[in-house]
């Protein structure tokens, strides 16, 4: 099949780490035959430096056109100790999320065997960790009126939810519990918060749709600790914009490294896969970024478009990759021997390409004994 993707590289390690993803799925239409036909667009701060818009309209353009978007990182340094910046990279990525309707964020958070010490949490503590997080995206206090006073010593962020923009999500997310161990945890802040309390009114509603499902609620304060006690009691978490940008960082720790987080956020029309990292500016154009958020946002780009296989594929060549310790300097330590950004990526398209051999070559090539075999 022919697939028309969107790619959005962005700031920072953006385009490090894209590029790997694109081995990954270069490889995948290698052996599955299908064609990915690239587009790339621009956004952020290396937009507004080409345009000064974070956002270009012909990106908004090519993304729509696009069956799917693949995307990396947003931010820069420059801005973000400027408070009186007018213009900022991360409004492009808002306004997309926006533009395109991309309402459901879904985080997959996963302790990995291989890196199980990585963690600095207990082995026993997150071992057979294996969380859905569903994040509201595009409402909240993200989208809120923002207002500074005119003699700038008030601020105000306005926060609003509606019946209909908690249902959508929630369908989604009662149906992702179904499809797994069928428990759903709403995280809010139902004690102090009039949306809150919202979302957990439609939110019980709901549940009556979904009898399998067992509906547990916690405050977002209570969930940050609980998600570190004992990350294994969740299933699937459910929560506005803030709260889950906020607890997707925690639960990061659980895997071992940000680096291995991918994400996607899905609209009725649209769909947007990114690592849930930042841009990473210190490791700019070092080629030390992990590259395996990215290529598992590939993955999961895949199976958006119903190549459930090949999407396996992909995420059996990250497994093995771990196993191999064929991984960058935040899973391997600095003073080992650490693999490099576009070595993971070559090594992922070849294992997907040729699963036999490669580990062998790349074994090898690891450990600086031979290139050829
Ligand atoms: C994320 C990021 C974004 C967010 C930023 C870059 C605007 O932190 O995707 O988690 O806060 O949503
Ligand atoms: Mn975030």
């Amino acid at each position: 099949m022919k697939y028309t993707i969107a790619v959005i590289p962005g700031d920072g390690i953006g385009p490090e780490v894209t590029e790997q993803a694109k081995k990954a799925l270069n490889a995948v239409a290698d052996v599955y035959n299908h064609t990915f036909i690239y587009k790339e667009a621009l956004m952020g701060a290396c937009a507004i430096d080409a345009t000064g818009n974070p956002l270009p309209d012909e990106t908004i353009k090519t993304c729509k056109a696009s069956d799917a978007i693949l995307f990396g990182a947003i931010g820069h340094p420059k801005y973000d100790n400027d408070p009186t910046a007018k213009v900022r990279p991360e409004q492009g990525l808002l306004k997309l999320r926006k533009e395109l309707g991309l309402f459901c964020n879904v985080r997959p958070v996963k302790a990995y065997d291989q890196l199980i010490e990585n963690s600095p949490l207990k082995k026993e503590i997150i071992q057979g960790t294996d969380i859905s997080i569903y994040r509201e995206l595009t409402g909240g206090i993200y989208f809120g009126i923002k207002e500074l006073s005119d003699d700038g010593k008030v601020a105000f962020d306005g926060c609003s939810y509606s019946v209909e923009e908690i249902e959508r999500i929630a369908h989604l997310a009662f149906k992702e519990a179904q499809n797994r161990r069928k428990k759903l945890t709403l995280v809010d802040k139902a004690n102090v918060l009039e949306t809150s309390r919202l979302w957990r009114k439609t939110v019980t509603e709901l549940s009556n749709q979904y009898p399998d499902v067992t509906l547990d609620f916690l405050f977002v304060d209570n969930a940050a600790m609980q998600m570190i006690l004992n990350p294994k009691q969740f299933d699937v978490i459910l929560t506005e914009n803030l709260f889950g940008d906020i607890i997707s960082d925690e639960a990061s720790v659980i895997g071992g490294s940000i680096g291995l987080l991918a994400s996607a956020s899905v609209g009725e029309k649209n769909a947007l896969f990114e690592p849930i990292h930042g841009s990473f500016p210190q490791a700019t154009g070092k080629d030390i970024a992990n590259p395996l958020a990215s290529i598992l946002s590939a993955a999961m780009l895949l199976n958006h478009l119903g190549l459930h296989e090949e999407a396996k594929a992909v995420e059996k060549a990250v497994e093995k990759s771990l196993v191999l310790g064929i991984t960058t300097e935040d899973i391997q330590g600095k003073d080992s021997f650490s693999a490099s950004t576009s070595k993971v990526g070559d090594f992922i398209a070849d294992y997907i390409e040729n699963q036999d051999d490669s580990n062998l070559n790349f074994k090898n090539i690891h450990m600086g004994q031979s290139t050829i075999i």
